[in-house]
């Protein structure tokens, strides 16, 4: 990360003016950021409560011409750059959730636990790595991945009411822990209710990796606090999803961006939502 421009704080959302306006002082110049920087400007608001009972940062990568992924992976749009902080929102989340198709497409392991992030995150009373948590109605997961057999914290599934009892099981027996959230007869989670569900289990500073499909539908719920969008230098057209991938929402949801850093052309925004 070499720069950062910084938003005056009049545009920015209250619990970010604090971080935005030491970085305007300090951080203008071009160079690196270390991890612990980015840590403090990527911070959760404490407590870390929005109007839904926990904090849901979304953390998703595009292309110039708005492809969420290039053959069926986000890596063709990721950068060195991304990944760090893509590890930084990690090293600051109670729990990452994650649409049960990107866990399947991108092999999702459990998350680790990091040196850099130990001291930060033990002063906050999380454990040493945040949580997974997969939403799938189906509970179509190959269960005898270390996603589920080898997290340091237990990955949680959540799943709606007519998720198969024998999916259920195989979930449990791997060392899942099962969240239902959502009792219509489609079978589907209500993604407002997940928000709710991971509170009720602690995790309140709540980051959500997409997929573009389950981001969707979190805007949809009114429940996405946060964006932070990574736009990559790069063009594939085509018709890959675009980061929201859903029914049209009939008021659009509306941000206000809190800051940019850039590297290399990428520009690492995070925009946090007016509550209207
Ligand atoms: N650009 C980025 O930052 C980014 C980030 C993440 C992923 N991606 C890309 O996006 C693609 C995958 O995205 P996607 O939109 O197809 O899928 P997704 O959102 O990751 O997952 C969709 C699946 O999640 C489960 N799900 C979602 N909402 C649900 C609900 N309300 N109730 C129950 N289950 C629900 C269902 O799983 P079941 O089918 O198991 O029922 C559904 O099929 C991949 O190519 C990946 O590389 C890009």
């Amino acid at each position: 990360m070499r720069r950062l421009f910084p938003v005056p704080a009049e545009t920015s959302a209250s619990t970010a003016e604090t971080s935005a306006s030491t970085s305007a002082e300090t951080v203008t110049e071009d160079r690196e950021w270390a991890l612990d920087e980015l840590a403090d400007a990527y911070a959760y608001p404490e407590p870390p409560h929005g109007p839904s009972g926990a904090f849901l940062r979304a953390n998703m990568v595009s292309s110039l011409d708005g492809a969420a992924h290039h053959d069926g992976r986000s890596k063709p749009l990721s950068s060195d750059a991304d990944m760090r902080i893509f590890g930084v929102l990690r090293g600051l989340a109670d729990a990452v959730v994650v649409g049960a198709e990107t866990a399947r497409r991108e092999g999702y392991r459990p998350a680790r636990a990091r040196e850099a992030f130990a001291e930060r995150r033990a002063a906050l009373g999380q454990p040493p790595a945040p949580a997974i948590a997969v939403v799938s109605a189906s509970l179509d997961l190959d269960f005898s991945q270390p996603l589920f057999t080898e997290p340091l914290v237990p990955t949680i599934v959540i799943t709606g009411a007519t998720a198969a009892q024998e999916r259920i099981e195989a979930a449990r027996g791997a060392g899942a822990e099962v969240v239902f959230a959502g009792a219509g007869p489609s079978g589907r989670v209500d993604t407002a209710a997940v928000v709710t569900a991971l509170a009720e289990l602690g995790h309140t500073r709540l980051l959500t990796e997409g997929g573009p499909t389950l981001l969707a539908e979190f805007a949809a719920a009114g429940v996405l606090d946060e964006l932070c969008l990574a736009v990559a230098p790069l063009a594939f057209a085509g018709d890959a999803k675009r980061i929201m991938n859903g029914p049209v929402l009939g008021e659009p949801e509306r941000f206000t961006l809190a800051s940019v850093l850039e590297e290399a052309g990428f520009l690492f925004t995070r925009y946090r939502r007016i509550h209207q």
